[in-house]
């Protein structure tokens, strides 16, 4: 089945290593039947939008702030990212809410700015391991999801990727088992489906995030509920060509 990989590159790469290594890997994907998208660091982001030109390569970024312009410094807007050919966003992930105390009015500022703008908002939403020990993990993703997509329509939910990443697995190479992984996303479709109705739940589309890699990421995508992977560490490397172009 067709599945969703999306690369989060997080803080990585110069422009002369994205070329290099966009070298090896764009001829390799661009014709993939699975639909890829390359979250890079913003000053990679034209370097990608030269080398992937009709390809099937999608341009993503990792941040933006929501206003329009103004006195906001070392922000970039989104009007910024569509004039570089930015077509998807992460927005939530982990490490942004964690070490840059994004918090959940702020996510939901920006799922709508990005939404408005029409660029896809991949929001990302997890728990610690503590709050997996303590049996908290549904709980955790409900209040995240209601607080992250609070005042948004029905119309509008369907457009958005959700990525279930726990914490605990992120970088950490501890993978959550497949069951783990489908359990969750499950989860979060029905929680969707609860919210908004049955056919936004069809719809909507539920990634995996978390030491996906090329060994473990044919068991994560086969499940039912899981509609592909945000991958990080593995994206940088050039088992991503595999993981991109495995028929799952
Ligand atoms: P790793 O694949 O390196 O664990 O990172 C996952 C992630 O945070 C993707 O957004």
């Amino acid at each position: 089945m067709k599945k969703i990989i999306a690369a989060n590159w997080k803080m990585n790469m110069t422009i002369t290593e994205t070329k290099n290594f966009l070298k090896k890997i764009v001829p390799k994907i661009k014709n993939t039947k699975n639909d890829v998208i390359l979250c890079l660091p913003f000053t990679n982001i034209q370097t990608l939008k030269n080398m992937a030109k009709n390809t099937k390569i999608h341009i993503g970024a990792q941040n933006f702030y929501f206003e329009d312009k103004g006195a906001y410094t070392g922000e970039i807007s989104s009007a910024m990212l569509k004039d570089v050919g930015v077509e998807y966003v992460i927005i939530g992930h982990s490490e942004r809410r964690e070490i840059f105390k994004e918090d959940d009015l702020l996510i939901n500022n920006k799922i709508k700015k990005a939404l408005k703008e029409k660029i896809i908002p991949i929001l990302c939403v997890g728990e610690s391991l503590k709050e997996r020990q303590e049996n908290k993990t549904f709980e955790k993703i409900k209040k995240q999801l209601a607080n992250d997509l609070l005042g948004i329509e029905s119309s509008q939910i369907k457009k958005i990727i959700i990525a279930y990443e726990p914490i605990w697995a992120i970088g950490t190479g501890k993978t959550a088992t497949a069951g783990e992984a489908e359990e969750v996303c499950k989860y979060i479709k029905d929680f969707i489906g609860k919210e908004y109705g049955e056919s936004i739940k069809k719809a909507m589309k539920v990634l995996y995030g978390g030491s996906v890699n090329n060994q473990n990421a044919k068991e994560l995508f086969k499940k039912e509920n899981i509609d592909g992977g945000l991958i990080g560490g593995a994206s940088l490397k050039l088992e991503f060509i595999d993981m991109v172009n495995t028929k799952y």
